[in-house]
């Protein structure tokens, strides 16, 4: 069994799977169900003191794109869309700090980090219920930069219009609540940002900067879809959502956090498989946070995700995760790497496993496949290299080669206005 562990700053956390606030620790006993599953850190849920986030919570949650399967219904989509109303916490946060003190000795007995998750307004809330959550054993707090975004139609109260992501779109203010938490607690601070930002990695360097220890990203988004029967919004318009196709986008600002601070990074949003956890780890994050793939499949699934964790590190003989976090981004290139490292390919049929169906013809914009009688074939002086046809060939049959020069690579490119570019002919005829 390889060694799961995962360093987060000061912070060791057994496993790198973390619960990501929500509803599933929003209670004394929804945290010590997440301790029980195994999560290696739960974040609870968000608490502020802002009246109208605390009661206007109606927490419907919204799917789509989610496909039922009758005949099979633990059947689990890897694809979907989750909108939701679900706001801070009912419970204020100096009544929270009750359910911290609660579970802190729970989560210690058991191993598991405790990260207590606050949104606040001015600096003086920021202090005092930083500080209330560090006394009843918070081991770390995100700080919520994240969301609330205040509900339409209600932002225009001053008193409660900055809060939440204002902090992310605003990150010298930002910076400013860390700083000043950073003379008042010793607790690490893991500010959460919104994904509705422009360069996170220049927020987080200002961040960094600024004292945080680390950085969790990212939280949910507002989005928007159409049922197209009714004519409606989903969900009554732009809400907090998620999905597993954000995953990518996720993981390309993790990498880029990695190469730009020396940060720990909580990295989530769209982390739905066990595979995940170790694409984020190789991309840079030192744990990753689950929440949605959890509330849709229940608690059982942590084992699962850590189960099949293990496997992968024992078949690739990888004793301990920290081999792998970060593995990945010296082999990401700059462009100017891709022009000096990689070559251009070509591709080429294996005619005799060739079934005739054409997808190859259908998916080449470089109209480099010829149509044959139950065949096709490629002409190779056209063919621009994308391995596309490769890709979607059934039977596998294409394969890629590098080319001998660059220069029949851009022949091919040019090929159907080879009167525009003649300097790339005239000198292959040299
Ligand atoms: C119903 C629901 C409630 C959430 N509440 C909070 C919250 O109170 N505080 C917070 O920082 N994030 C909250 N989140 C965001 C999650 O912690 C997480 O960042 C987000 O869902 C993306 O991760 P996922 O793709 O694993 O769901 C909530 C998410 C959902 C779905
Ligand atoms: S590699 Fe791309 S350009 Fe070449 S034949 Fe296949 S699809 Fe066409
Ligand atoms: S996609 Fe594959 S099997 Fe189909 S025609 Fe092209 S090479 Fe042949």
């Amino acid at each position: 069994m390889a060694d799961l562990k995962t360093t987060l700053g000061s912070l060791t956390l057994k496993n790198p799977v973390v619960t990501g606030a929500g509803p599933l620790a929003g209670t004394a006993d929804h945290i010590r169900q997440c301790v029980d599953a195994g999560f290696g850190a739960v974040c609870t849920k968000t608490t502020s003191f802002s009246p109208y986030l605390q009661r206007y919570p109606r927490p419907l949650y919204r799917l789509k794109d989610y496909v039922l399967n009758p005949d099979s219904p633990r059947f689990f989509p890897d694809h979907y869309m989750w909108f939701h109303r679900d706001h801070n916490s009912i419970f204020p946060p100096d009544r929270f700090v009750n359910i911290i003190k609660e579970v802190s000795g729970y989560c210690k007995e058991n191993g598991t980090v405790l990260i207590g998750n606050f949104a606040g307004r001015g600096l003086e809330e920021w202090v005092q219920t930083v500080s209330q959550y560090a006394e009843a054993g918070c081991d770390a707090m995100e700080l919520n930069f994240c969301c609330p975004f205040p509900p339409k139609g209600l932002e225009s109260d001053p008193a409660n219009a900055f809060i939440g992501m204002s902090f992310t779109a605003d990150p010298e203010r930002g910076a400013e609540v860390i700083s000043t938490l950073k003379e008042k607690v010793s607790i690490p601070l893991f500010p959460k940002i919104s994904p509705a930002s422009s360069n996170f990695a220049a927020v987080a360097m200002m961040f960094e900067e600024a004292g945080a220890d680390g950085l969790s990203l990212f939280a949910n988004e507002q989005l928007l879809r159409i049922d197209i029967e009714t004519g409606k919004p989903v969900n009554y318009g732009p809400c907090a959502g998620t999905s597993p196709i954000f995953k990518a986008h996720t993981m390309k600002w993790v990498s880029q956090v990695a190469q730009r601070t020396d940060l720990p990074i909580l990295g989530g949003r769209g982390a739905s498989a066990w595979s995940d956890v170790i694409e984020f780890l190789m991309a840079g994050a030192d744990g990753v946070e689950m929440c949605t793939p959890v509330m849709l499949r229940g608690f059982g699934y942590v084992e699962e995700v850590l189960r099949n964790v293990n496997e992968f590190l024992d078949r690739k003989r990888i004793a301990s995760l920290e081999e792998i976090k970060g593995s990945a981004l010296k082999h990401i290139y700059s462009n100017l790497e891709m022009i000096e490292k990689v070559k251009a390919l070509h591709a080429e049929i294996d005619m005799d496993g060739c079934i005739g169906c054409h997808r190859c013809s259908e998916v080449c914009v470089y109209s480099a496949v010829k149509v044959l009688p139950k065949k096709a074939a490629i002409m190779k002086e056209k063919c621009a290299g994308c391995s596309l046809c490769s890709q979607v060939c059934p039977v596998s049959v294409i394969k890629m080669h590098e080319r001998d020069s660059d220069q029949e690579h851009f022949q091919a490119l040019a090929w159907e206005h080879k009167e525009l570019m003649p300097e790339l002919f005239d000198c292959s005829q040299e």
